[in-house]
């Protein structure tokens, strides 16, 4: 009987196998985010910055109308999807590359442009799956710590691209846990100055809730020709997560290096949700006013209660506790509202997603509820 993969070294081998494919951290991560405790009927999911709206009704359409012809890989069509989603932001088909959510194009971007000696380099806190993945295939991974206004720390982020030779700049904007931005000057004097053999991978999942003239994509440093990769999903604004759909721009050589990556062709009704969704012109500005209302609803809430907290240009905000969280989350889990894990060095911060209004006054009451216990 084989037993190797009971041993340390078969696991450990196993566990490497899974990493290269960017299993390992997927599974990892949702591990993470999974909600402990008794979880009462009714909760509601303010976890997992995810949005409550779902798939618009064209994306709806779309997908049963793809459902009959889900037999067929659809292979011939693929070239297409890429090419559609590009002339949507102005690039060629070889500017874009599909994956299976933009975990899947981050994954990819760290498999091509880092190594043991040519390290992610990353805000700290951040979105951590970009991390996760070069830690575990024993590539150099190297935290900047946020500035005082939560923004990326480009000029320290740069300086260890310059004393490693290079390395992947790896900026979420706005970020994940913070909802905090890092503003248009900073992401240029980046994209302008970057080093030899560096790429800044930009991670735009958020991009939409925000009507900052400071938030500006990096699209045009990938039109430009520069060394940018920018990360997009439809797990989020167009409320697809489950259907996993994500993409990359970027210029012909990057989106050629990463290309190997991906697992392979990501799924025909998602891919045929997201063309749909794409196309319907009402749906990101009617969600962004959506959001932009609730969010700016609990951040007077807040304050008229006599709370701090980060100021939020996501679909999530990070609210001062004044204790550890770690004490505030279960005690809320078990009224009834499951709020985001713990996010460390924020000991004190609760990160909160931005739900339905109901449900923004579920938590009011609950969150208020858990604080004076
Ligand atoms: C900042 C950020 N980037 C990327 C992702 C990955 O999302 P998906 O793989 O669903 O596109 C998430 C998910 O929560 C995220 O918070």
């Amino acid at each position: 009987m084989n037993t190797d993969y009971l041993s340390r070294r078969g696991f450990a081998r196993a566990a490497g196998l899974a990493a290269m494919s960017g299993l390992w951290t997927e599974c990892a991560l949702a591990q993470r985010a999974l909600v402990g405790g008794k979880v009462p009927p009714g909760t509601i999911w303010l976890n997992a910055n995810e949005n409550p709206a779902g798939p618009g009704e064209a994306a709806i359409a779309a997908m049963k109308e793809a459902m009959a012809t889900a037999g067929r890989y659809h292979y011939q069509e693929w070239g297409n999807h890429s090419a559609t989603i590009g002339r949507s932001f102005g690039l060629e088909r070889e500017n874009v590359i599909l994956g299976s959510g933009s975990s899947e194009v981050l994954c990819a971007a760290v498999h091509a442009f880092t190594s043991a000696t040519r390290p992610l380099i990353y805000s700290e806190p951040t979105y951590e799956l970009p991390i996760a993945l070069a830690r575990a295939l024993g590539h150099k991974a190297i935290p900047v710590p946020l500035t005082a206004s939560y923004a990326a720390d480009v000029k320290r982020m740069r300086q260890e691209a310059v004393n490693a030779g290079g390395g992947l700049i790896f900026i979420c904007n706005p970020n994940n846990p913070t909802s905090s931005i890092t503003p248009k000057a900073d992401i240029d004097w980046l994209a302008n100055s970057l080093p030899p053999n560096a790429v800044a991978l930009i991670d735009e999942a958020y991009i939409h809730f925000s009507t900052s003239p400071q938030l500006v994509s990096a699209l045009d440093h990938v039109k430009a020709g520069r060394n940018v990769v920018v990360s997009r999903t439809f797990s989020k604004i167009y409320g697809m997560a489950g259907l996993r759909v994500g993409f990359g721009c970027a210029k012909p050589e990057l989106i050629q290096a990463m290309a190997p990556f991906p697992a392979g062709v990501i799924s025909w009704v998602g891919i045929r949700a997201a063309l749909a969704a794409l196309e319907d012109p009402r749906m990101v500005p009617e969600r962004q006013a959506r959001y932009i209302r609730i969010r700016a609803d609990l951040c007077k809430w807040l304050e008229g209660q006599g709370f701090s907290y980060l100021e939020p240009h996501a679909n999530f905000m990070m609210i001062d506790t004044r204790r550890n969280v770690r004490t505030v989350i279960p005690a809320m889990v078990e009224r009834g509202v499951a709020p985001g894990r713990a996010f460390p060095p924020l000991d004190n911060m609760l990160r909160v997603t931005i739900g339905t209004e109901t449900e923004m006054e579920k938590f009011k009451r609950v969150f208020l509820e858990v604080m004076k216990a």
